[in-house]
């Protein structure tokens, strides 16, 4: 398996914070806020990733991160040209990196410290398909995907920021996919707001029954809101003090 993080977009909600840097390079307590997902694949195993992200701030990345040693894992890039192209958008940019690997993928503004090895071994032994991570939160906000999961472990459906939400588990920003991904991405039409969704992409696997889905402890979306980036900066600082991070 391969890893896939995805760190461009335009962080407008986080303006003037992000004016003239990207949101992935902020501070989230003591550590850059690209950090964690890089530490959160190594935990999970994966020794390549790709990271994506936007032609002007691609230097700053390989200035601070280079080849990846220091995550004992090998650094590779790629630029979105179109910054705001979407979730799927980035994703595709994987496809002769994947090389028919299938791919863990995580957004880089996502901080968890869930242990992801025993997600892996049933995505694994499932040979096929897809896997969305899911987490108990107030869906009324509109902000996050929300999916509906059955006794199996199998999402039921799943809306973007829908107005009535048919659960209160929010999909967050790790997601497992089989080599058909890219395949599901070529076949995906802009959403009102111009992106490949990531939620368009999950329900093609969810129309073949193919969209497994694990429910996990907590989890911190950092670059949707000044409040979550706080929220992030503290959930950290009082990890890092009970010595569980
Ligand atoms: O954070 C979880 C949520 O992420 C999910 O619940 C939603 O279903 C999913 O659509 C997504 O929602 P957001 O609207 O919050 O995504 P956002 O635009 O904030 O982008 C998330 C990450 O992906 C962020 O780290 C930047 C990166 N990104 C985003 C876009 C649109 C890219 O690298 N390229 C892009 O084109």
């Amino acid at each position: 398996m391969k890893g896939v993080i995805l760190a461009g977009g335009l962080a407008t909600r986080l303006r003037p914070l992000t004016l003239v840097t990207n949101k992935h390079l902020l501070p989230v307590y003591h550590k850059p806020m690209i950090y964690y997902p890089l530490e959160a694949m190594r935990k999970a195993g994966i020794k390549e990733v790709l990271l994506t992200t936007s032609g002007d701030h691609a230097g700053d990345f390989a200035n601070l991160l280079k080849n990846g040693e220091e995550f004992d894992l090998r650094l590779y890039y790629a630029i979105q040209q179109n910054a705001k192209g979407g979730i799927a958008d980035a994703i595709s940019l994987a496809e002769e990196f994947a090389g028919g690997e299938p791919l863990l993928v995580f957004l880089g503004d996502n901080i968890f410290s869930f242990d992801l090895s025993e997600a892996i071994a049933r995505f694994t032994a499932a040979g096929q398909g897809a896997m969305v991570f899911g987490v108990h939160k107030n869906t009324e906000s509109k902000q996050y995907g929300v999916i509906e999961v059955n006794a199996e472990g199998m999402a039921v459906s799943i809306e973007e920021k829908p107005d009535s939400p048919k659960s209160d588990i929010a999909q967050t920003g790790i997601y497992m996919y089989d080599a058909k991904v890219f395949d599901y991405i070529k076949s995906l039409i802009p959403s009102g707001r111009g992106e490949l969704e990531v939620t368009d992409l999950n329900n093609k696997y969810l129309a073949q029954g193919q969209l497994m889905c694990e429910i996990i402890d907590w989890w911190v979306d950092a670059g949707t809101s000044f409040d979550e980036l706080l929220a992030a900066n503290n959930q950290v600082a009082k990890m890092v003090a009970e010595g569980k991070i």
